[in-house]
């Protein structure tokens, strides 16, 4: 162990935690072999950090969410598990093919009553909506460019208490001194949320590859 890099611990760290902190069941394993055969990219959360939004949206008593990048729906089955019968989730998507995917994964989860997968560019389906009641749940993981466009249209949803989530946020330290346009973005978006007074956040650093990172944030 002591002869170990730190490079070769994290993978392994990581599915130690998914292993014994993360669901694994029929429905999330078939989302997942589903979205690898229909050729999506395989940048959903880890089981862990599912474990952890469906914790988290269970904790508040969320019964509306809010989730801006659906890809096969493996993130939407997590939190959908969250709700009560009558809840509702809605996820916004821009790619036909992953739209498809994962309204058939949330069929099979039977979670179809509860969740509207909305087809589009998130952006312009965020202008739309004006009055639709609060969302008490926002997670955020569609394109990087987007998150604080995204997080200004979450805030605008939200209530006082509602929680706004961010995946991706420390890119493996890649935001500390930012040299792409999604890393340039995402540390936007985390200045705009750690020096926002209307929000208090915290940071969770998370483990797939590398270390990467779930912002929280409570609307006060
Ligand atoms: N939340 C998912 C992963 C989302 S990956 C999970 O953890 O299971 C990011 C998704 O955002 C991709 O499916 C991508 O097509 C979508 N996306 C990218 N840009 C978008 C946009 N402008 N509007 C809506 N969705 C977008
Ligand atoms: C990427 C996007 C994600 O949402 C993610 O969780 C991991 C990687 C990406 O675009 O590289
Ligand atoms: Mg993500």
């Amino acid at each position: 162990m002591s002869e170990e890099s730190f490079e070769e611990l994290i993978p392994r760290m990581a599915a130690y935690m998914d292993e014994r902190f993360g669901d694994h069941d029929e429905a999330l394993q078939r989302a997942l072999s589903d979205s690898r055969e229909a050729g999506l990219s395989e940048i959903q959360v880890s089981p862990s950090e599912g474990r952890l939004l469906r914790l988290l949206a269970d904790t508040t008593g969320a019964e509306r969410i809010l989730e801006i990048g659906t890809l096969g729906g493996y993130s939407t089955i997590h939190l959908a598990r969250a709700l009560p019968a009558d809840g509702y989730l809605l996820t916004l998507e821009v790619d036909d093919n992953a739209a498809e995917v994962a309204r058939k994964n949330l069929q099979r989860a039977g979670l179809s009553d509860r969740v509207e997968v909305r087809l589009g560019d998130a952006t312009g389906l965020l202008e739309e909506m004006d009055d639709d009641p609060p969302f008490d749940f926002t997670f955020i993981d569609a394109d990087k460019q987007g998150y604080p466009d995204y997080l200004r249209h979450a805030l605008r949803l939200s209530r006082p208490g509602s929680l706004i989530l961010a995946d991706n946020t420390l890119r493996s330290g890649r935001v500390i001194e930012p040299q792409n346009e999604m890393a340039e973005a995402i540390s936007r978006f985390n200045d705009l949320v750690s020096a926002d007074d209307r929000l208090s956040t915290a940071l969770i650093p998370t483990l797939r590859e590398g270390i990467d990172g779930l912002t929280v944030s409570r609307v006060r």
